[in-house]
C-alpha cells in the first residue's frame, strides 16, 4: 500500500508532465504520416501481388532452359511447363521417400541429386519409374537393396515424362529433358511386364531401342 501511494505521488510531481503538452501534436502528426505511408504502400503492392499461397517463385526460365539450349531441340516453354507439372508429380508421388532435397535417407532411400541413374539413360529412368525396382542397386558408391512401386497404373505418359524431366533438372542435376514420345516407346516396349526390375544387374542388360 504504501509502495502504490509512492507511485502516485511521483507521478503527480512529474516535473514533465506540464510542459510535455506543448510538445503532444509532434508525435501525433508523425503516427499519422506512418500509418498514412504504410496503408498507401499496402494498398499500391496489394493490387500487383497475386494472393495464391506459397511463395511467388516460378521455376527459373533462364538458368535451365540456357544450359540446355544447345542438346535439348525443344521450345523453351515445353521445358518450363515440364518441370513445373513434374515438381508436382515429384512431391505428391516421389517425395515421400527420396526426399525435398533428392538426397534420399542413407540405407533405405537412394538420392536422386547427382545419381548416375537418374542423369543415365533416360530410357531407363523412365523404366523405373514404369515398373519399379527392387533388387540390389549402387547409387552414389552406397548399396541399396530397397522396394520402389511401379507406377504405371498411377501416372499418365505425361506425368512420367514430367516427373523424369524433373529430377534430371533438379537438385543439381543438369540432363536433358524427357519427351512425352519416349515414355510411350519405353511403355510399349515393356508392356508385357509385370514384375519390378530386379536391380541393377537386370537394368544394365536391358537393351533400350
Ligand atoms: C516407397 C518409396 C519410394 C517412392 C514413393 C519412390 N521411390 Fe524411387 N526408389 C525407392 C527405392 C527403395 C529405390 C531403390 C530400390 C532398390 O534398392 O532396388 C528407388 C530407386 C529409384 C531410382 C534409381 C536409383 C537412384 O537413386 O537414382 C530412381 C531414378 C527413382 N527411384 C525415382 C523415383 C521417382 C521419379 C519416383 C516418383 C515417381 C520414385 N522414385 C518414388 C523408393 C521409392
Amino acid at each position: 500500500m504504501t509502495f502504490k501511494q509512492d507511485r502516485l505521488e511521483n507521478e503527480k510531481n512529474d516535473p514533465f508532465e506540464g510542459s510535455s503538452l506543448k510538445f503532444v501534436n509532434v508525435p501525433i502528426v508523425l503516427i499519422a504520416l506512418f500509418i498514412g505511408f504504410g496503408a498507401t504502400y499496402l494498398a499500391l503492392r496489394t493490387n500487383n501481388t497475386s494472393m495464391t499461397p506459397g511463395d511467388s517463385r516460378t521455376t527459373s526460365s533462364g538458368s535451365i532452359i540456357d544450359s540446355n539450349s544447345d542438346s535439348a531441340p525443344v521450345a523453351a516453354g515445353d521445358l518450363q511447363s515440364l518441370m513445373e507439372k513434374g515438381k508436382q508429380v515429384f512431391t505428391t508421388t516421389c517425395q515421400a521417400c527420396h526426399q525435398a532435397t533428392g538426397a534420399g535417407i542413407p540405407g533405405a532411400f537412394p538420392p536422386l541429386a547427382e545419381s548416375e541413374w537418374v542423369n543415365g539413360s533416360p530410357e531407363r529412368v523412365i523404366a523405373i519409374v514404369l515398373h519399379g525396382l527392387q533388387g540390389e542397386i549402387n547409387v552414389k558408391g552406397q548399396k541399396f537393396q530397397g522396394v520402389m512401386p511401379s507406377f504405371k497404373d498411377q501416372l499418365k505418359p505425361e506425368d512420367i515424362a514430367a516427373v523424369a524431366t524433373y529430377i534430371r533438372n533438379s537438385f543439381g542435376n543438369q540432363s536433358d529433358l524427357v519427351p512425352l514420345d519416349l515414355v510411350n516407346k519405353v511403355k510399349e516396349h515393356t508392356k508385357d511386364r509385370t514384375t519390378s526390375w530386379g536391380g541393377e544387374a537386370e537394368l544394365k542388360a536391358q537393351k533400350w531401342e
